[in-house]
């Protein structure tokens, strides 16, 4: 008899702010809710104000490509690629900075993205190569996005194309605006990230 592995979640928390943010907050939130459902499942916590990550220049791009057509993963700047590659499923949360999300989420992006490891190209098309089933995007801003928020719309794609094929989003908007009442739009966006969590909980059940 085969024995079941438990689920293993990658949380990437792209939160500069650390305890006093609001958008981490209501990452714990979706966090605990999925956690009353799978007890059993591994988080796997990426802060990645703490992991070093640089961008990348030119020397590490050549060096990276050759690693790659090698398929050597053991430089230690493949360390995130690594673990988004074997998540069953990864939520991110960032707060809206400059009409997307702070930079180092994009530099975490950039260790994600690797040939043979997390996609791979088909003819000129990437496949991506995650074996996650679900991915959650948690985000607050200050103003109402009006259907201009980019940082969500961008790690939609990301996910998408390295093979995560289901997205969730929840954001809590309009907090730092003089009109809003935030403690009110963060408990509507609690509510809003529970359901989600639900629906994750279902997803990695079967
Ligand atoms: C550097 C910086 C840039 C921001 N840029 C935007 C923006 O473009 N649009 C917006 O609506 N709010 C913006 N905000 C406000 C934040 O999105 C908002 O306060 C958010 O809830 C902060 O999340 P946190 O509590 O998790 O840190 C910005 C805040 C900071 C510190």
């Amino acid at each position: 008899m085969t024995e079941r592995r438990c689920s293993e979640l990658l949380f990437v928390d792209a939160c500069p702010r650390g305890p006093r943010s609001r958008t981490l907050a209501l990452a714990e939130a979706f966090l605990s809710r999925l956690s009353q459902h799978l007890p059993d499942l591994r988080i796997r916590r990426h802060t990645l104000t703490e992991m070093n990550l640089q961008p990348s220049d030119a020397a590490w791009l050549i060096r990276k490509d050759a690693l790659c057509d090698r398929r050597d993963w053991t430089d230690e700047r493949f360390e995130a690629a690594l673990a988004f590659r074997r998540a069953d499923a990864v939520v991110i949360a960032a707060p809206y900075w400059d009409l997307s999300f702070p930079a180092i989420l994009k530099t975490w992006v950039e260790k994600i993205w690797v040939r043979n490891l997390t996609f791979i190209y088909q003819g000129d098309q990437p496949i991506g190569l995650a074996r996650g089933k679900a991915a959650a995007y948690i985000t607050t801003s200050g103003s109402f996005l009006a259907g201009h928020d980019w940082g969500t719309a961008y790690i939609r794609d990301v996910m998408t194309t390295l093979g995560i094929p289901i997205f969730e989003s929840v954001a809590a908007e309009g907090l730092d605006l003089l009109s809003s009442d935030p403690a009110q739009i963060l408990a509507g966006a609690m509510d809003e990230a529970g359901k989600a969590a639900d629906r994750m909980a279902e997803l990695l059940q079967h």
